[in-house]
């Protein structure tokens, strides 16, 4: 079932998401987390970290990394993860993998981390964003709902959001490896992030529209053991069906 939960700000989503992860390692603390990268989930990692929990024995997966980028570049999600995630969080670097394919090819780099995640017993709670365009990781409209970790292309809207981290737009590589739509719905309980009126509208295409390949975000209603946590701002032009609302701030 898709729970959706409106707060009034990404501060008081991220404060919520927190304790769900909190929660989760407190029951476990050598549970597998997936990790998001991108804007929406840094309140969430601050809130986190503001718990002081002990996370040093938990294993961490990464949605997805682009290809292409030397390996060290501050913006490739293996440094991001380190920056954002790993330290301000004491997380084992040891025990966080990101599907980097430096000097190995990005096929089989994917296909290793796909079994990476497998070898580790799957991932318990796995934290997501949600592109403009619907996106889930990396995976744009058209991914199939059983695709696995692959090479995948960026498409123009994508890069184009992402060119702020980069000086410019032909700097954003034009591909991926990301986990597939399959790979994320094995986690065991999802956690989509949206907030700001940009992800309106994806977020009520996802929760409210067909489920299918060209919503990837729409895969969540598909899971039994999903919540949204939606600000205010995105959970705008959501209506009064689809998702049973379970608290409104
Ligand atoms: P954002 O990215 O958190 O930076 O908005 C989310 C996404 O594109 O999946």
């Amino acid at each position: 079932m898709t729970r959706l939960v409106v707060v009034a700000d990404d501060h008081e989503g991220g404060e919520l998401a927190a304790e769900i992860i909190a929660d989760q390692v407190e029951a476990n603390a050598a549970s597998v987390l997936g990790i998001a990268t991108g804007t929406t989930p840094l309140t969430t990692w601050a809130a986190l970290a503001e718990h002081g929990l002990d996370l040093s024995g938990v294993d961490a997966f990464a949605l997805d990394e682009y290809v292409g980028l030397p390996q060290g570049h501050p913006e490739s999600f293996e440094s991001v993860v380190h920056r954002e995630v790993v330290v301000p969080l004491g997380l084992d670097p040891t025990r966080v993998r990101v599907p980097v394919s430096h000097g190995v090819d990005p096929h089989l780099a994917a296909a290793g981390y796909e079994q990476s995640i497998l070898e580790a017993g799957g991932i318990d709670l796995q934290i997501l964003g949600i592109g403009r365009n619907g996106h889930l990781a990396f995976n744009e409209p058209g991914s199939t709902l059983e695709s696995l970790t692959r090479v995948a292309p960026l498409n123009a809207e994508t890069r184009e959001d992402n060119a702020r981290f980069f000086s410019s737009v032909d700097e954003v590589p034009t591909e991926c490896i990301t986990q597939g739509l399959g790979t994320i719905s094995r986690a065991r309980t999802l956690i989509l992030l949206a907030f700001g009126s940009h992800k309106a509208q994806a977020l009520a295409a996802a929760l409210e529209g067909p489920i299918g390949v060209q919503m990837p975000a729409s895969i969540i209603r598909s899971h039994p053991d999903a919540v949204v946590i939606a600000d205010r701002q995105a959970a705008a032009l959501f209506g009064t069906t689809g998702a049973d609302r379970l608290a409104s701030a």
